[in-house]
Formats: structure tokens, sequence, C-alpha cells
């Protein structure tokens, strides 16, 4: 018997764990962006590395935005996204904050839509996998002078992927940060790009060293109200209420927190978007009132928060269980997504 290698990207089989970001499709998009030309050049081709100068301007100053979207399996072989346009929209806003030429909407969920065609047979089918979509637009100019670049490349790159946290809808613990911040009033914290990210590093650090996933930012300026976590924003359900940070510019308008906070409200809940101080929260934690705690995003879905730490003070909630409103909340949402729910509100989008 001969023992043949197949010189092919094959998509993973069933059954076989994904983790999170780690494999990648078959095929890639790719556009150029020349100033005086616009954006030219679209195509799908082979998944491969890049060729940039060692100058090129994103990897020295950073002018770099990115999205996060999902593709998911539906009953008869159809392919759903969940409101691409609002990542569509989120990513020129991010590209006006870092003074990156925008993508006409349209062409943006052309361009997802075209390459999550194209690899579909890649999209994971065990449950709670998905196709993790990640479009970019990266500074290439070799430049070393601080200025917006005359020459970007808008890529999309495709991951099957599993949970974000590996316990998955087992309770994270959080970490409420109080010497790091990640966002400052006329800072990038509401833009989606890589900047964000690294400088939350430092913290996400601590707080695995100390057993916590993730970390809970306080706001830049007073380092008192509650902001997001570092993927994904937060939720709280306190003394009967849905309440959340209010969007001030220094968090990322998240797709998964709006659409929750719609769902929220039609499940017949009060929700309140408002600044929410640490010390409130202690104390609902403290008295009881706090009932739930939840993150949302695209990679995290809805993630229970189970114990949260400030100072010295670590709060267990809900006994260290899903809640029933986060329960709700993830199996309405996963329902819409995969196609198993009917989609009153228009959010899912057939490939
Ligand atoms: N906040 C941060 C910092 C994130 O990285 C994410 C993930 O995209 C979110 C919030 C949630 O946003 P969305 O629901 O659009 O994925
Ligand atoms: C997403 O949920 O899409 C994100 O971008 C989170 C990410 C930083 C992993």
């Amino acid at each position: 018997m001969l023992d043949i290698t197949v010189n092919s990207v094959m998509p993973p089989k069933a059954g076989q764990p994904l983790g999170f970001g780690r494999v990648f499709t078959e095929h890639m998009f790719m556009m150029d962006y020349t100033r005086g030309q616009g954006w030219h050049d679209a195509r799908v081709v082979p998944y491969q590395n890049i060729s940039l100068s060692p100058a090129a301007m994103v990897l020295h100053y950073g002018q770099e935005i990115f999205e996060g979207l999902k593709a998911y399996p539906g009953e008869n072989g159809e392919v759903y996204l969940f409101r691409p346009d609002m990542n569509a929209k989120r990513s020129n806003q991010s590209c006006e904050r870092l003074v990156i030429p925008p993508i006409p909407e349209e062409d943006f969920v052309q361009a997802v839509k075209t390459i999550v065609d194209i690899d579909r047979k890649w999209i994971p089918t065990d449950p709670g996998t998905s196709l993790y979509i990640r479009p970019f637009i990266i500074a290439t100019d070799p430049f070393l002078g601080v200025a917006p670049g005359s020459n970007y490349l808008f890529m999309i790159i495709l991951s099957p992927s599993g949970a974000y946290y590996e316990s998955g809808l087992e309770p994270v613990g959080i970490w409420i940060e109080d010497e790091y911040v990640r966002a400052v009033r006329g800072g990038m914290g509401f833009a989606k790009c890589g900047g964000n990210y690294a400088c939350s590093l430092i913290a996400q650090q601590k707080a695995h060293d100390d057993g916590y996933s993730q970390v809970l930012w306080l706001d830049g300026v007073e380092r008192k109200y509650i902001e997001e976590v570092g993927a994904m924003n937060i939720c709280f359900k306190i003394s009967g209420k849905i309440v959340t940070p209010v969007l001030n510019g220094s968090i990322l308008p998240g797709i998964t927190r709006n659409s929750v906070l719609t769902l929220c409200r039609d499940m017949g809940y009060e929700v309140e978007e408002r600044r929410i101080s640490v010390d409130e929260l202690v104390e609902a934690a403290r008295s009881g009132a706090l009932e739930e705690c939840f993150g949302t995003g695209t990679a995290a879905v809805i993630s229970p928060v189970g114990k949260l730490r400030y100072k010295d003070e670590v709060m267990e909630i809900g006994g260290g269980k899903i809640g029933p409103v986060s329960q709700k909340l993830y199996d309405t949402l996963t329902g819409i997504q995969w196609g198993k729910l009917d989609d009153p509100y228009g959010w899912r989008v057939t490939v």
C-alpha cells in the first residue's frame, strides 16, 4: 500500500477540535487602494503569505482596522451571515478615525459573500462551530514618516472556529482592571483597530496569571465607570432590568450588543443604556441585586460571567451558573443565526 500525501488544503473533518482562529481556509480576498485611483483589483486568491516592505506603514504606526463576523450553516446547505451591513458600516467608522479610505458598504458585503461562497465547504457543522470571517485593512506604503498612507490593502480571511472561550457556555471569570486603561475620551475606543487590542495585552496577562479569562475595562478618565471587556460588550441584569454601558465613544458599538438589546426589549425587559459605576456594580453584587452578567460579541456570542474581581473583592454571580436570561438570549440569537428560528428583524442574510 502506498502512503500517499495529498498536497491540497482540506477542510477539517467533523469532530476535529478547531479552537478559535487557528485554522484557515483555501482562499482569501484581496483588494488594493491607490491614492488617485481608489479601491481596485478585487480578487480571490489561494490563501498564502503576503509580502510587505519592512518599511510598510502598518508595521510601524499601526494604521490598521479590522472586522469580525461569522457564516453559519443552515438546514439545507444554506449559508447565513448575520447583519453584515453593520460590519460594513462599522468598518467605515473605524476607517474614518484612522484616516483610511472607506469601502462602499455594498462592496464590503459583496466581498464577504463572494469569499464565503467560494470556501463554503469549509463551514464547520459541529455544534457551536462556525466560519469566522476576518476582514481587515492595512497601510502598505514603504515610508517611515508619520502620515496617512497612500496605499492600502483590504483582505478577508476565513477561519473555521469553535467557541472563543474554551469553557463554551460555562461562565467565565472577569477581572475588573483598575491600573491600566484601554481608551480615553477622544481616542480610538469605538474603532476596531489593532492598537486597542495591543494596549490591552498587559492587563489581560495579569488577569490570566490570576486565573481570569478576560479584562473588564473602566473608563480612562475617572476609572470609575464600566466600559467593556477585551473582546465583548458587557450587560448586567440588576433588579430585573437589563443594564449596559451607553455608547460613549470609547467602547466598541457591538453588533451583538445592539441585537441583544432589541431581543431584551422584545422579551419585555426594561433596558437601560447608561453609565454604570463600578461602585454601583459592587453594591449590586453584595446586595444580591446583580442577578446576571454576560458578555456579547461575535466571537464570544453570549458569554455568561460567573465571577467578577475588583481590587480585593471577588463577586460570584448566579452561583457560577448561566442565568435564564443569558440562556434565552443565547438560544434566540443562535437560533436566528443558524436559521432555526424565524427572523422577524431581517438580520439573517443568505449567501
Ligand atoms: N468589544 C470589543 C472590544 C470587541 O473586540 C468585540 C468583538 O468584536 C465586541 C465588543 C463585540 O462586538 P460585536 O458584537 O460586533 O462582535
Ligand atoms: C469578534 O468578536 O469578532 C472579535 O473581533 C473579537 C476578537 C478580538 C477575537
